[in-house]
């Protein structure tokens, strides 16, 4: 069943609440999914910066994109997250998505961390536009994930709630360190 996965959660978030055209940042390309869905979103007047920090995601983000026609709108950064303020001006995206963790077989010491993802959420939120969303799929489980979990969630705790609204969700009644599908809409008046 769909619904069973973080990643169309997130998706069909994304898609039932960021209008298109917009301007869109994958804050973690890895295998392409979430910057071909903005791809799409942005058709010919928009424009989506994906990062990763492993040359393997944009390849294959790359191929993705390619095979799909869809390459022009995009900007692939080999790049971390945290250093997204070097790209995109304050105020300007409709909507910026985090997928933290590891490449699906990949490496596990590319996986993203406590420090520079917090960094990254910071810098994604004054990068959002006044009224746009941000979704996060928070994962832990095996040998990573829980410290950065832990501080993910302390951090966002603390946001003024008339700057954003923060809904945390959670799969209940799952056992096993379920993921978390988080969503953040940035204030219309901050
Ligand atoms: C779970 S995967 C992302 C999956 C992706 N959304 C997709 O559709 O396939 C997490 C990715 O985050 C990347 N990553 C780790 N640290 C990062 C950082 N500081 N900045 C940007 N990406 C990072 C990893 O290299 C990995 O490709």
């Amino acid at each position: 069943m769909k619904q069973s996965q973080i990643t169309w959660w997130c998706q069909e978030m994304i898609r039932l609440w960021v209008p298109e055209g917009g301007t869109y940042v994958d804050a973690t390309m890895g295998n392409g999914n979430d910057t071909l869905l903005f791809c799409r979103m942005a058709g010919k007047s928009g424009k989506v910066y994906a990062f990763d920090i492993q040359e393997e995601a944009l390849k294959k983000t790359r191929d993705l994109l390619y095979s799909q026609n869809l390459l022009d709108c995009a900007e692939l950064i080999l790049d971390g997250h945290e250093h997204m303020d070097r790209y995109i001006g304050k105020n300007t995206a409709d909507a910026v998505c985090f997928n933290f963790g590891y490449l699906p077989g990949g490496s596990h010491a590319a996986a993203t961390r406590a420090e520079t993802s917090i960094e990254a959420i910071r810098k994604g939120l004054c990068i959002l536009k006044p009224g746009g969303m941000m979704s996060l799929c928070v994962y832990c489980g095996g040998d990573t994930g829980f410290e950065e979990k832990e501080q993910i969630l302390k951090y966002l705790k603390e946001l003024l709630p008339k700057e954003y609204i923060v809904i945390v969700n959670e799969y209940y009644n799952r056992r096993n360190h379920p993921p978390m599908p988080v969503f953040i809409w940035k204030s219309e008046n901050i």
